[in-house]
């Protein structure tokens, strides 16, 4: 990943200076030291008048903008022959059917299909909150299929985030409490300017000290939401993310998340129903009876559409 960031970087323009580049005559850098992922916040000082021998600068105090971060394609989560049965006999239901997928690194990934057709079950298999009957899901380079309970718990608090459809918040922590409970359990600490950031786009300032059952259907989706971004984790797996809200808090969330994903290098993997939330994503997946049958790269709603139109009928 990181030589991917690099790579990218050196094709922006000669504006840019990189960590370990000599500044030109006249000129000094100031590293930006707020954020380690991304290797260019940096300052640059360019010569304003020199005379004398003695140089000024001039520091410009706009933050480099981060560059758009090149697609990655190696995978940040993996299913190989992903097979999972609920019950026996009669009730026997196959949820997935010997699925094989990738989610790559820094992507939006969206997972679509009918009601019933899996992707709950893929979320939570490959999130480590169930287990395949048969099959594999690594997390990197971690074969969850085969690692322990407490390899999985550890996996879970450090390394990925979650957004449920039933949102799964404590009812006895508030708004803001729930959003930091990750890093609380993890034991690191939140960088309250993001947080602030992920907490002001999802429209939640107000609601900080109320609990959930104090809170709306649509405020405690965000609730989660927020709890997933906060920690910037290796992976977030979103199922339904927007499901609760109306059109225009949807469009900020996921315009928020594509904006992770994009400049952050976030990996988010987000299962919807919606055609337009489908569009922001890098990839829709399609599921159907517990197998993945086509997929769309840069998907606009109307072929997003017409995909699911052919798949249903
Ligand atoms: N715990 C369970 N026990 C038995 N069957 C289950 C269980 N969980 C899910 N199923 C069944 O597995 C299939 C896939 O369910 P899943 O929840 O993954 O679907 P989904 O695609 O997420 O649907 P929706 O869009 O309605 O959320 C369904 O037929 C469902 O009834
Ligand atoms: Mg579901």
């Amino acid at each position: 990943m990181a030589t991917g960031r690099r790579g990218a970087k050196a094709d922006r323009s000669e504006d840019r200076i990189g960590r370990n580049d000599q500044p030109p005559d006249g000129c000094t850098i100031t590293p930006v030291p707020d954020d380690p992922e991304i290797e260019v916040p940096y300052r640059r000082s360019v010569p304003l008048i020199s005379t004398e021998g003695s140089t000024m600068t001039l520091l410009l105090t706009a933050r480099t903008p981060a560059p758009t971060l090149p697609k990655h394609t190696s995978a940040a989560a993996s299913a190989r022959g992903a097979t999972k049965i609920y019950g026996r006999g009669d009730t026997e239901v196959v949820a997935l059917d010997h699925v094989d997928v990738d989610f790559a690194t820094g992507q939006l990934t969206a997972i679509m299909g009918p009601s019933g057709s899996g992707k709950s079950t893929l979320m939570h298999c490959m999130a480590g909150l169930d287990r395949l009957t048969a099959g594999s899901v690594t997390i990197g380079d971690l074969d969850i299929s085969s690692a322990s309970e407490k390899q999985l718990t550890i996996l879970r608090r450090d390394r990925l985030g979650f957004v449920f459809q039933a949102f799964n918040l404590v009812p006895t922590l508030t708004a803001i409490e729930n959003i930091t409970l990750p890093m609380d359990l993890a034991g690191t600490r939140p960088d309250r300017a993001w947080v602030e950031s992920v907490i002001d786009t999802v429209g939640l300032s107000h609601r900080l000290k109320h609990r959930p059952s104090e809170l709306s259907g649509g405020q405690q989706q965000r609730v989660a939401v927020a709890r997933a971004l906060a920690s910037r984790p290796q992976i977030i797996f979103a199922d339904e993310p927007t499901g609760n809200l109306d059109s225009t808090a949807g469009a900020e969330i996921l315009a928020f998340m594509r904006h992770a994903v994009r400049d952050l290098g976030q990996t988010i993997v987000m299962v919807t129903h919606d055609p337009v939330a489908a569009s922001y994503a890098d990839r829709v997946v399609f599921l159907t009876d517990g197998r993945i049958v086509d997929e769309l790269t840069d998907p606009t709603p109307d072929a997003v559409l017409d995909q699911m139109r052919r798949l249903t009928n």
